[in-house]
């Protein structure tokens, strides 16, 4: 017995001080260690963003240099991992094999999992960043049956996961430099993002004392959900389904509708009340690529806008303060680069875990942790005797 606060969902329940990342939901604001996302997302890039969450501040040249050069050595996955991924069926959702992969990372990396070793937990945050690009690519290559393609030293963290993804050995394969720079604002809007789901679940794993690749596998593995990371996948599976300008008011119905399990999905969020300042962003970068790759005509952009404005004016998404959040744009851009819909969340993946491991360091190292244990309060039979079989 005791009493609890009863709090499902954790809508009102602090977890943790983070020195991190902070959100104004009302306002929409979002700072990666007091730095605004608008001002990092148009002079920053994702290597030194990441830099930035891992170890609290901007880099000076030789730090950055550093630190480009200790991730990019860490490209490579160990070459038995191919042989693992055979062992999955082709069509297999890449964030099944991301979970498997990365969570049998630790069989792969001995060197790299006494958590109570800061030179061993900063090798395996090394290695995650690292390799988290190839993983992807490597799942997303054996799903479409082509060969995987090596990391390539030479290329920035985005340009490299571009090649691995869409570059076969036959053929010569330049990237573009402007979807590059698309890729990699994608991935610093996503790198991190608070106390959300998935970084809960890292934290929560992590807690107990497991290895890091095991708590990042859990972290994958919440983040697949519609109702976290997999709502870029949703989104623009919604968006296809709508198809036309005309067909916008009855979905937006259907989202209003109780009875309807049905969501606007790219729409919402816990804490947001207010337009998701990454969707703002988001929303450029997609005109821009679009553009680029003479795609402005693309119906799927033009129900997305439609729809915005639509849901926008509307009563019920005015008064539960229901506005656009990362995912609505994210998949656009995503599908005019080449990606098939799957490939969409392991990409938020890919660019959350540098949040994930901040956050699950920032635990280690604080002396106040404890294993994460929530109560509950028990509202199940009273106590009652065993019946034996033949009498029930
Ligand atoms: N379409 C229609 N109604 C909605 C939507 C939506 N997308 N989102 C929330 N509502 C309604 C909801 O039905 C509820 O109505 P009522 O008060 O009448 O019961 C009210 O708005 C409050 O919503 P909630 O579900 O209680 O809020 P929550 O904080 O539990 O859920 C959410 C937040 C993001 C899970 C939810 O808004 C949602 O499912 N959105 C669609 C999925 C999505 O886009 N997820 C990505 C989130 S951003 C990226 C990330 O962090 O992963």
């Amino acid at each position: 017995a005791g009493v609890f606060t009863y709090d499902p969902g954790f809508t009102s329940t602090a977890s943790c001080d983070s020195t991190i990342t902070y959100i104004d939901g009302d306002q929409g604001e979002l700072w990666y260690r007091g730095y605004p996302i608008e001002q990092l997302a148009a002079k920053s890039n994702y290597l030194e963003t990441c830099y930035l969450l891992l170890y609290g501040e901007l880099p000076n040249p030789a730090q950055m240099a550093d630190f480009d050069a200790r991730v990019t050595r860490h490209t490579m996955v160990h070459e038995q991992m191919h042989n693992f991924y055979r062992g999955f069926r082709r069509d297999a959702h890449p964030m099944a094999t991301m979970v498997g992969v990365v969570g049998a990372m630790s069989a792969f990396y001995h060197d790299s999992v006494d958590i109570n070793d800061p030179v061993q937990r900063e090798v395996a945050s090394i290695r995650l960043i690292a390799k988290m690009p190839t993983i992807a690519a490597m799942a997303y290559k054996y799903s479409i049956g082509q060969p995987f393609v090596y990391p390539d030293n030479e290329l920035d963290y985005a340009s490299n996961f571009l090649k691995m993804c869409f570059s076969v050995p036959a053929e010569k394969y330049t990237v573009n430099p402007a979807l590059a720079k698309a890729m990699d604002r994608i991935m610093m809007l996503h790198a991190d993002h608070e106390q959300n789901a998935s970084t809960s679940t890292v934290r929560l794993a992590g807690s107990s004392g497991a290895n890091p690749f095991a708590c990042i596998a859990a972290g994958i593995a919440c983040l697949w959900g519609p109702a976290h990371g997999g709502a870029n996948q949703a989104a623009l599976e919604m968006l296809r389904q709508i198809g036309s300008v005309d067909r916008i008011p009855e979905y937006i119905a259907k989202a209003k509708d109780k009875n309807d399990p049905f969501k606007l999905m790219g729409f919402g969020h816990r804490v947001y009340k207010n337009f998701d300042p990454r969707a703002k962003v988001m929303k450029e970068s997609a005109d821009e690529v679009l553009d680029l790759l003479g795609f402005h005509n693309n119906p799927t952009l033009q129900v997305a806008k439609e729809l915005e404005k639509i849901a926008l004016e509307d009563p019920y998404f005015i008064e539960k303060k229901l506005y656009p959040n990362v995912d609505f744009y994210s998949g656009i851009i995503l599908e005019a680069m080449g990606f098939p819909t799957s490939m969409f969340t392991p990409i938020f993946a890919i660019s959350r875990t540098v949040g994930w491991i901040a956050q699950w360091k920032e635990m280690i190292a604080d002396p106040q942790n404890k294993i994460g244990r929530p109560r509950q309060l028990y509202v199940g039979a009273d106590r009652r005797d065993y019946v034996d079989l033949k009498s029930r």
